[in-house]
């Protein structure tokens, strides 16, 4: 189970974000730790130089490279001297070192399940044109991309990551179910929701007005777990076809996926 997150990153304060909400009361209660390092602190130079010119020459800088393989080492030092904050030890079999990167394949929950079972993460966030590939190829056991865009800098990413880690964390939810809920979670998207009140008025012109699902209020747990059931699968089919073609529906769900298509269709 994950018990520490380290981000290497040139921007710490940009981390204070993780203090609320879900993460903050997570890393409150103890549940894991996240400990920010900035390579800045550990240059030698005046300047306290972090940059430096790509070989070859053209626009853009690359982040220096003793600063991150300094920083990098100073955590497995830190790790090896205090374990977590509860003074637990980690095993370095379950670490892995982490960077963020456009070039990284695509991150999916499933890709979040799957590095939830390490114990330490080093997450590297890059700034500039990124940094040199040696350090890739030494230090980096997997690059990941938050998708097909260009940021400025990997903090976001690396929090994105950090956000959808410790909602896996037992405890760090309010309610235990709610992960397993969540869209993707069983390779489905989440059903819709309602709460109060019981019909909404609209008003565009004429009044309209919205009453919740029938079902919903009938405290009828059975019906109510498959009509969500039904309404999940019928959003992937209609918003992620391409998620249904990954996943082997079982005898029930075909049904109830066929139900939701013919009501779609004003066949019921
Ligand atoms: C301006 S980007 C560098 C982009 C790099 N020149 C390229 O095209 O691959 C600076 C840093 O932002 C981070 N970054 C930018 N977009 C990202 C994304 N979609 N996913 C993960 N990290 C990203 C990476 O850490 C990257 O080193």
């Amino acid at each position: 189970m994950l018990k520490r997150i380290n981000v290497i990153s040139l921007f710490p304060e940009m981390f204070e974000a993780m203090q609320s909400g879900i993460t903050g009361r997570a890393l409150r209660d103890g549940l894991i730790s996240l400990e920010i390092t900035n390579p800045r602190d550990f240059t030698k130079d005046r300047h306290k130089t972090v940059d430096d010119r790509p070989y070859g020459g053209g626009p853009g800088m690359l982040m220096k490279v003793e600063p991150i393989k300094e920083a990098l080492f100073s955590i497995k030092e830190s790790t090896k001297e205090n374990g977590t904050i509860s003074n637990e030890e980690i095993d370095p079999q379950k670490t892995k070192v982490v960077y963020l990167s456009p070039q990284g394949q695509p991150l999916t929950q499933q890709i979040v399940k799957e590095l939830s079972d390490n114990e330490q993460l080093i997450l590297l966030a890059g700034r500039y044109e990124g940094v040199d590939e040696r350090l890739i190829e030494h230090y980096v056991d997997y690059e990941c991309s938050i998708g097909d865009y260009v940021l400025s800098g990997g903090e976001l990413p690396a929090m994105v990551l950090i956000d959808s880690l410790i909602r896996l964390i037992p405890g760090a939810l309010g309610h235990n179910e709610s992960a397993e809920n969540d869209s993707f979670y069983s390779g489905l998207l989440d059903h819709p929701h309602y709460t109060r009140p019981e019909t909404l008025i609209f008003e565009k012109g004429s009044e309209v007005s919205q009453c919740v699902p029938e079902v919903l209020l009938s405290g009828n747990h059975k019906k109510i777990e498959q009509w969500r059931l039904k309404q999940s699968l019928g959003r992937t089919w209609q918003r992620r076809p391409d998620l249904l073609e990954n996943r082997q529906l079982s005898e029930q769900e075909q049904r109830l996926l066929q139900e939701f298509i013919q009501e779609q269709n004003g066949i019921s």
